[in-house]
């Protein structure tokens, strides 16, 4: 055993009964301290693959029902989970795109090449504006990444003019004329994007004085709100570039700092199957997607150096499983399907967000339709929603209530010589007082159950959602689009103000306490 969370003070005890762990869990109902940013449950939508073109947004001839051209069953499906946050035009693409190429009539824009993802056309039919209508369909906050690459501090600067000066000048009026007479008002602002590789591969020291000279012109329009301006930060653990981050940049000029991190199975090389693999891969899957909370310790430490009052956030704007394409797909599009494993990432992640609200206050799953660890998947008029999808459903209420700490001591889950937590969970209170919790059992072959008790809070009525299913590798297609979905859960028993709760093997559970 080992132990998984350590927020709080009280001992835990674990003890077997006929093969079937029970955990012992204590939840702080009292807990005031720290809200849970709903930007944590934020997406990224990227000109890569099939994500803006064939997802979001598809030619006339698309018979879906749509808003110009971009496909509202998508929209309404992202709706339903209450996308907070969309962060475009990349990635990578970030630094080679040209704001003013993709405004104003689209058969005068100009065709440029996509040189990182395929070396295809990028017809620039889909700019700023239709960034920013769907934004506006979606009801979420825009998130755009400037280009540093090779770009320039006057671009940049001009972009947030066309965006949010509300006055007279060419910029404003240029915007007006394309349609949109209020200026959008959009504050979140990345100063370029993976700098230490794709994005100009830059030392952090030579960044931090890029991020400077390009933040110094970003200008904060009256009647627009302060922007939040977002450094790009490290590649998973690379901590040199966190600490001379912090080092050369006064807190004051930033909102937060960036850090990568995705879960590879294997290797880059060889990352593996999106489908087709056995416990071995699951499990590895789950390891290196817990990594992430000994990245976040590190980077949040080195941070805590410099910014003890925690003014400034960690934002892990890129997040989620990467492997192979799918067979027959353009290995450049980075098309993959999603499984019951992918389900259990995204919870995990999620949990470990949640609990580390304090430092993160933003993230961004990579990608929300065909690409990565997608939520959608399209494929003309077809649409499936991903098992990752349904955990983003059942997390939603997690958005802007305030963290509960959870304790518990997780009994482990072994494969060979190697072993995870067996459990893992979040808890927070929403504004109506009604508590969730959110528990992950990664065993695949074991119910286990957990006995919670609350510090502070009585509740009257419980409430279930499960998400589960047979196999690790079950996802949802086409052809069957349901195979992982939530289902109604109720298998817990209320003893005074506990709560027994038996989850079920490989499992995401909400629990909903009235
Ligand atoms: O999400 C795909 C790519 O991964 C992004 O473009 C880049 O920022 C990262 O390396």
């Amino acid at each position: 055993m080992k132990k998984m969370f350590t927020t709080l003070f009280i001992a835990c005890t674990i003890y077997c009964s006929n093969a079937q762990e029970t955990v012992t869990m204590q939840i702080n109902a009292k807990a005031n301290n720290e809200k849970i940013s709903r930007f944590i449950y934020g997406h990224f939508a990227e000109h890569l693959g099939r994500c803006i073109y064939g997802g979001f947004y598809v030619t006339d001839s698309i018979n879906v029902p749509k808003q110009g051209r971009i496909r509202m069953d998508v929209v309404n499906a992202l709706k339903e989970i209450n996308i907070p946050l969309l962060r475009w035009p990349g990635g990578c693409f970030a630094d080679e795109y040209h704001w003013s190429d993709g405004i104003g009539p689209r058969d005068k824009r100009p065709q440029r090449v996509n040189t990182t993802w395929g070396m295809i056309t990028e017809d620039n039919s889909f700019g700023t504006d239709e960034f920013l209508q769907l934004c506006g369909l979606l009801k979420c906050e825009p998130y755009i990444a400037g280009n540093v690459g090779t770009g320039s501090p006057q671009e940049m600067a001009n972009w947030i003019e066309y965006l949010n000066y509300d006055g007279k000048s060419t910029l404003a009026d240029m915007r007006r004329a394309n349609g949109h007479s209020a200026p959008y008002k959009v504050s979140f602002w990345g100063v370029g994007n993976e700098s230490w590789g794709c994005g100009g591969d830059m030392t952090p020291e030579f960044y931090a004085d890029q991020y400077k000279r390009y933040a110094s012109f970003c200008e904060s329009y009256p009647g627009s709100p302060r922007l939040k301006k977002i450094m790009s930060g490290a590649n998973a653990d690379d901590y040199n570039w966190t600490e001379v981050s912090m080092k050369n940049v006064n807190p004051g000029q930033l909102w937060g700092i960036s850090m990568h991190y995705y879960t590879i199975v294997n290797t880059w090389q060889h990352k593996g199957s999106a489908t087709n693999f056995g416990e071995d891969e699951y499990f590895k899957g789950l390891k290196n997607c817990l990594h992430i909370e000994d990245l976040i310790n590190k980077h949040s430490a080195i941070m805590d150096k410099y910014d003890p009052q925690k003014k400034v956030a960690l934002a892990v704007d890129e997040w989620g499983i990467w492997t192979d394409a799918e067979p027959g797909t353009n290995g450049a599009f980075l098309y993959q399907q999603n499984s019951m494993r992918d389900a259990l990432i995204a919870a995990l992640s999620l949990n470990i967000f949640n609990k580390h609200c304090d430092r993160i206050r933003m993230a961004n799953l990579a990608q929300t339709v065909n690409v990565l660890q997608a939520l959608v998947l399209t494929d003309k008029e077809k649409m499936v929603l991903t098992p990752t999808y349904y955990v983003f459903d059942l997390y939603k209420y997690h958005q802007d209530a305030t963290l509960l700490p959870v304790n518990f001591y997780a009994p482990e889950y072994h494969v060979g010589n190697d072993s995870i937590p067996a459990i893992n969970a979040s808890a927070s209170r929403d504004s109506n007082g009604v508590i969730h919790i959110t528990l992950v059992n990664t065993d695949p072959k074991n119910k286990i159950s957990v006995n919670t008790s609350f510090n502070g809070a009585t509740f009257k009525q419980a409430e279930g959602q499960v998400l589960t299913s047979a196999n690790f590798t079950d996802i949802n297609t086409f052809d069957n689009p349901n195979k992982v979905k939530p289902a109604s859960f109720t298998d817990f028993k209320k003893n005074g103000n506990d709560l027994a709760v038996n989850l079920p093997p490989m499992s995401v559970t909400l629990i909903t306490l009235k």
